[in-house]
């Protein structure tokens, strides 16, 4: 399909879409948060208190649904390398999670604390060339779990968005070493159209353990 006619059925299928709408009347930045929110629902992963480190959070609807759900006394560090709005109760980064310089923030932030739970939206910019785009979305996978395995308390959690294809398999392995569960999940709010899905890890077993690679 050309590139201007699947902008085109994006446009349309972005102003039906039921999401969108509701975004606007819930007051969410993006159709993105009923995501976190339906898999919020089914698994329970947030709970008030929690510090939680939001990877790819512009333009800021799973820090939103984050924030609420951890308060009262939770704390939320997102990041981001776009600018976002302020969002009450969240630290934001604006920053390549890729640099070091931005990985030493988010863990100056943490003042030596550890996480509770990770959650990564983080994709690449689409070229719509398959076998440069899965590698990319799968590298930001794995900042994100390198990431998990550094400041997870034992027991934490870690979401975080995949695209079905090459290198998916070999990730998941990696989250099953380094965790008690790993599950898919794949949101209504996702749109069945896109190979992105959610994997979600839960009881990290701990930094003294062998780590994930
Ligand atoms: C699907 S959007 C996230 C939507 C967000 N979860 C929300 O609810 O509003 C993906 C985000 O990942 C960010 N991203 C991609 N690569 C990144 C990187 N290397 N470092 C930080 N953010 C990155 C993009 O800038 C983009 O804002």
């Amino acid at each position: 399909m050309s590139r201007s006619k699947s902008s085109k059925r994006w446009l349309r299928e972005h102003l039906s879409d039921p999401h969108v709408k509701r975004s606007r009347e819930d007051g969410y930045r993006s159709r993105a948060g009923y995501k976190l929110r339906e898999i919020q629902q089914r698994d329970r992963m947030i709970r008030p208190g929690m510090t939680i480190v939001d990877l790819g959070a512009a333009p800021g609807s799973w820090s939103q649904v984050a924030a609420e759900l951890a308060a009262p006394n939770g704390k939320l560090i997102a990041v981001d390398l776009l600018s976002m709005a302020p969002i009450p109760g969240v630290e934001f980064i604006q920053g390549d999670f890729s640099d070091r310089t931005t990985l030493d923030e988010v863990l100056n932030r943490l003042a030596g604390a550890s996480a509770d739970l990770v959650i990564s939206d983080m994709a690449p910019n689409m070229s719509g060339v398959k076998g440069i785009d899965q590698p990319r979305a799968m590298a930001l996978a794995e900042l994100a779990l390198d990431l998990a395995a550094r400041i997870l308390a034992p027991g934490g959690g870690l979401l975080v968005k995949v695209f079905q294809g090459a290198g998916c398999e070999e990730f998941r392995a990696s989250l099953k070493a380094g965790f008690a569960t790993v599950k898919t999940r794949k949101p209504e709010a996702s749109r069945a159209r896109s190979n992105e899905m959610y994997l979600l890890a839960s009881g990290f077993r701990g930094q003294n353990r062998e780590s994930p690679d």
